[in-house]
């Protein structure tokens, strides 16, 4: 505990004007993906990517925190070190991956990353244990060796999962290089004690078209269809994480898509891992940044000034909506940060901008409800994290019906605009924007679309106004949440 005790110290001196505030990040140092979420013996358990020797990415720990709610963490020591001769390199380590409960106990599975004569090795690797607390690697490690013949050393993320008894899991490959001109495969395996898989095939194929190599997939069942996730690596339309709704024969390893989307169409939200909360709802968290080779990426931000780099999304549920669309929205467990609600209805606006808050805090949540008959002018903008010509901006454009995300004036940082189609339903439109520190969350029409974007803005920028560029437009309702930190400092 003296570990966690003394990187605790360390989060509390390190908060900074970036550092958020309901939004993981860790304690020092840097941080990618989420791993191993899971639901055991009473609390949430969250393991992260993490490199405790500083703000650049290497050398792969699993740090750890748990949570009685998603929501409020506390940290824990680190749950695993590169310490074996299979994964311990400095540009290899603990490799994500993922957690499941059998009898009483916690099995984390992970992609062991080394190099032999300058040649990478990804195998699949087990640790235990039985207080969630401390964790023992298996002597029998790795429990996958080898990547199925014909795919590249790109081989990792296993996710496990049970189904009508058995235990399944699927691993990111590759065939060719995962760099360039590679081919993406999610490959399945099956085991009945977790210890001994057999490779079953494949359950998805980029064949040229969906990218070069899929990191972390994942896969879940929903209302009857079987939704697949991945991260891949260039893809040609630039989509950072996919999902797929489908029908799977575990049988004879035949997945059929049926429908192929955008999990989010903001900057930042890439790797995200599902898991069930303790009523049996499906959750997604991501980590909300990107890696260099997206086109829109330059880097991680500034945070290293504060020394911590990284961040995870508010967990999201996730639903399919009647057409069978993955929607994601907030956890309910979000309200617990809320310490004060301003309602407003009816709210005239025009091209005056009109001030809905100053928070010096920066952490709130905005929810509007937009009537189309009560709006005159074509556009709106709403803009968040503001002070005079420093913002980030929604946009929302009622004639072609496009929500931009725009922040090109949010700092001095990265710039950039997204833009993604929205319907009205009833003739409404319907908006929560998650604001932090360091980003914003944009949520339309209860999570049909999602689109996140860390931001880095100065310390003054702590105000939200809406205008309209010509006419009138009357909003029907606006909400805002004013919300607490979610850190006990422990
Ligand atoms: C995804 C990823 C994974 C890998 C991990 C290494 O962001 O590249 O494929 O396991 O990060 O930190």
């Amino acid at each position: 505990m003296e570990q966690a005790l003394e990187r605790a110290l360390k989060r509390s001196e390190a908060e900074g004007n970036w550092r958020q505030r309901y939004h993981f990040t860790p304690p020092v140092s840097w941080m990618n993906d989420p791993n191993g979420l899971i639901y055991y013996k009473g609390l949430y358990h969250l393991f992260y990517q993490y490199n405790p020797k500083g703000c650049k990415w290497g050398s792969m720990h699993w740090g750890h925190a748990v949570s009685e709610d998603m929501i409020h963490w506390k940290d824990m020591p680190v749950a695993l070190r590169p310490d074996q001769e299979y994964d311990c390199h400095p540009e290899g380590g603990c490799f994500s991956g993922s957690a499941v409960e059998k009898d009483g106990v916690l099995f984390l599975f992970y992609t062991a990353t080394t190099q032999i004569d300058g040649v990478v090795r990804q195998t699949q690797c087990i640790a235990t244990s039985k207080d969630g607390v401390n964790f023992e690697k298996y002597e029998g490690n790795p429990v996958i060796k080898e990547q199925p013949q014909g795919l590249s050393n790109d081989f990792r993320d296993p996710k496990v999962f049970e189904h009508n008894g058995r235990w399944y899991m699927v691993v990111g490959g590759c065939i060719g290089s995962a760099t360039s001109d590679g081919d993406g495969r999610i490959c399945l395996y099956e085991s009945d004690d977790l210890y001994n898989w057999k490779y079953k095939g494949n359950v998805l194929e980029s064949n040229g078209k969906l990218g070069t190599m899929m990191e972390c997939p994942d896969m879940f069942e929903l209302n009857g269809k079987w939704v697949v996730t991945c991260s891949p690596m260039n893809h040609p339309d630039y989509n950072k994480s996919l999902y797929c709704v489908g029908t799977m024969d575990f049988e004879n390893c035949i997945y059929t898509i049926e429908k192929v989307g955008n999990m989010d169409v903001g900057f930042d939200y890439y790797a995200p891992q599902s898991f069930t909360d303790k009523d049996g709802n499906r959750i997604l968290v991501a980590w909300q940044n990107g890696w260099l080779w997206m086109p829109w990426c330059t880097d991680w931000g500034p945070t290293s000034q504060e020394n911590w780099r990284g961040c995870l999304s508010v967990p999201r549920k996730v639903q399919l909506d009647s057409e069978n669309n993955l929607c994601m929205y907030p956890v309910k467990e979000v309200e617990s940060l809320v310490s004060q609600t301003v309602t407003y209805t009816d709210v005239e606006i025009g091209e005056k901008a009109i001030k809905l808050y100053d928070d010096p805090n920066r952490s709130n949540r905005i929810l509007f409800k937009l009537d189309i008959t009560k709006i005159e002018s074509r556009n709106l903008e709403i803009c968040v994290l503001g002070k005079e010509s420093g913002y980030t901006a929604i946009q929302i454009d009622f004639l072609s019906k496009i929500i931009t995300l725009d922040k090109s004036h949010g700092d001095h940082y990265e710039g950039g605009r997204m833009n993604c189609p929205f319907e009205l339903h009833d003739g409404c439109l319907e908006l929560c924007i998650l604001v932090d520190h360091s980003s914003v969350e944009l949520y339309v029409n209860h999570g049909e679309r999602c689109i996140t974007t860390n931001v880095y803005p100065e310390e003054n920028q702590t105000e939200c106004w809406i205008r309209t560029p010509y006419k009138k437009a009357v909003v029907d309702y606006v909400q805002i949440d004013f919300l607490d930190s979610s850190w006990e400092m422990q």
